[in-house]
């Protein structure tokens, strides 16, 4: 027969356990708490009961990367980090947010058939996109201006790149430049273009980024000057900070404006964005040019010497058209849900592009994806990578370089989990027969 004290000894046995997990002792709540009840001269069954319903309920962020399950864990940490106007523009969609949770809900619309008694023994991530190889088909996509998440920004994010092999895009309004950030990568950035009204600073961007060895020039064409980012801007609004501390008045002016840029502001704009230094910004109204069309893209080919990829395509017509245009590759992207309220996922425009470019040039896709099981249908569905725009932002808020490591890492590890589950075992084998859509 068992003694009253055995349970006792149990429970105290399995709160020292706890006492040592790193996410427990980091947490003032939890780990306070917990502290309590071990102190305790006896751990009733109440008590102990009542200890891990607060563990159950606690949603206190996450203080180390290495206390992460998922990357989802970073977007908490990333809120805490952060002051609200900074966090606001991060999650930002158009309007209600729709598009943004379309593009995550969409995913959940997919499933994958597994095969069984497949040897997954070895397993191979690698995809080749232009000639060069990489360990896993997972991108950095642009994310503008992030020093305003993390004081070293777009470097530490170049850094995580290098250290786990990843393929980096620079956005142009990014606050580092292309050559900071070549030489934190190593190599393997891909310049990301806004092209402003002013074809003198298009080409200027161009060539700089050329010199700095990008071998890639990613044309943004989904965004138009004005978008309806309400969520930023209810966030300035709580946001009780001197803003004027760190922006020109015409940051916060550019944030909240609407349709049109004059020239000073956007002169002083520019300011803190290094591709745009130097250069003269006199005529530029704005870094979206309304009148920009397929004309546009046909004078970019003819300038570009390095490989030329349009980002933010949606249909299988415009599809088409970039490769008839001689484009290399396409993002198919509708910039995270932050320029328009389509409220179509990403995942869901993936196959009539794929369709349309009919295996031509390579085709990326992001937006919404958070796992990697994602990553498996966006490559099931025909994308020969992904990007990950906010989760890799998320991760530099938090925790700067580490916090972007361990982003990649996690979402390389559940790549590689769904892969061997469902018998694939290299990316080839990852086809349409692996998906498909719940009725
Ligand atoms: C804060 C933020 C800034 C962004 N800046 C740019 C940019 O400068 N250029 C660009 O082409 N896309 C930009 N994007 C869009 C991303 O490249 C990417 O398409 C999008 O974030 C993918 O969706 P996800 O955030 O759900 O992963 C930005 C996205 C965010 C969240």
């Amino acid at each position: 027969m068992k003694s009253d004290a055995e349970p006792n000894r149990t429970r105290r046995k399995f709160l020292g356990m706890l006492a040592a997990s790193p996410f427990v002792a980091s947490s003032q709540v939890l780990g306070g708490s917990l502290t309590k009840l071990r102190a305790a001269s006896e751990v009733t069954e109440g008590k102990f009961l009542e200890w891990l319903d607060e563990l159950q309920r606690s949603s206190e962020p996450i203080s180390s990367p290495d206390q992460a399950f998922d990357v989802m864990d970073f977007e908490a940490a990333a809120r805490k980090a952060l002051p609200p106007a900074h966090f606001g523009y991060l999650a930002t969609g158009v309007d209600d947010d729709g598009t943004v949770r379309a593009n995550r809900e969409a995913y959940s619309r997919l499933q994958i058939r597994s095969r069984r008694l497949v040897d997954v023994e070895a397993l191979d991530m690698s995809v080749s996109l232009f000639g060069t190889k990489w360990e896993t088909p997972i991108v950095l996509s642009p994310v503008s201006a992030e020093k305003a998440f993390h004081p070293e920004g777009e470097i530490a994010a170049a850094r995580a790149a290098k250290a786990k092999g990843h393929l980096m895009m620079l956005s142009t309004v990014a606050t580092a430049s292309i050559e900071e950030a070549v030489a934190a990568r190593g190599g393997h950035v891909w310049q990301q273009l806004y092209p402003t009204n002013v074809w003198e600073v298009t080409q200027a961007i161009v060539k700089r980024a050329q010199a700095a060895g990008s071998p890639a020039i990613v044309l943004t064409v989904d965004l138009q000057e004005g978008s309806n980012r309400e969520t930023l801007f209810r966030s300035q609004t709580v946001d009780k900070r001197d803003c004027g501390m760190c922006h020109s008045s015409s940051y916060t002016g550019f944030a909240r404006k609407k349709p049109g840029m004059n020239t000073g502001r956007f002169a002083q704009y520019a300011a803190h964005k290094p591709m745009l230094n130097g250069l003269d910004l006199s005529k530029v109204t704005g870094l979206h040019p309304l009148n920009m069309n397929w004309d546009f893209v046909k004078r970019l080919r003819d300038t570009v010497s390095v490989k030329l990829l349009i980002k933010g395509l949606v249909t299988r017509e415009d599809a088409q058209l970039a490769v008839e245009h001689g484009v290399n590759g396409i993002i198919v992207s509708n910039h995270g849900g932050r320029a328009e309220e389509t409220l179509r996922g990403t995942i869901e425009s993936l196959p009539e592009v794929v369709d349309g470019v009919a295996g031509r040039v390579p085709v990326i896709v992001d937006g919404g994806v958070r796992r990697g099981t994602d990553i498996f249908k966006a490559l099931a569905l025909g994308a020969t990578a992904v990007g990950i725009g906010r989760p890799h932002a998320w991760g530099l808020a938090a925790f700067g370089q580490p916090g972007v490591e361990a982003v990649l890492e996690i979402l390389r590890r559940e790549f590689k989990t769904i892969m061997r589950q469902a018998g694939t075992t290299s990316i080839d084998k990852i086809n349409r027969n692996y998906v498909v859509t719940r009725s």
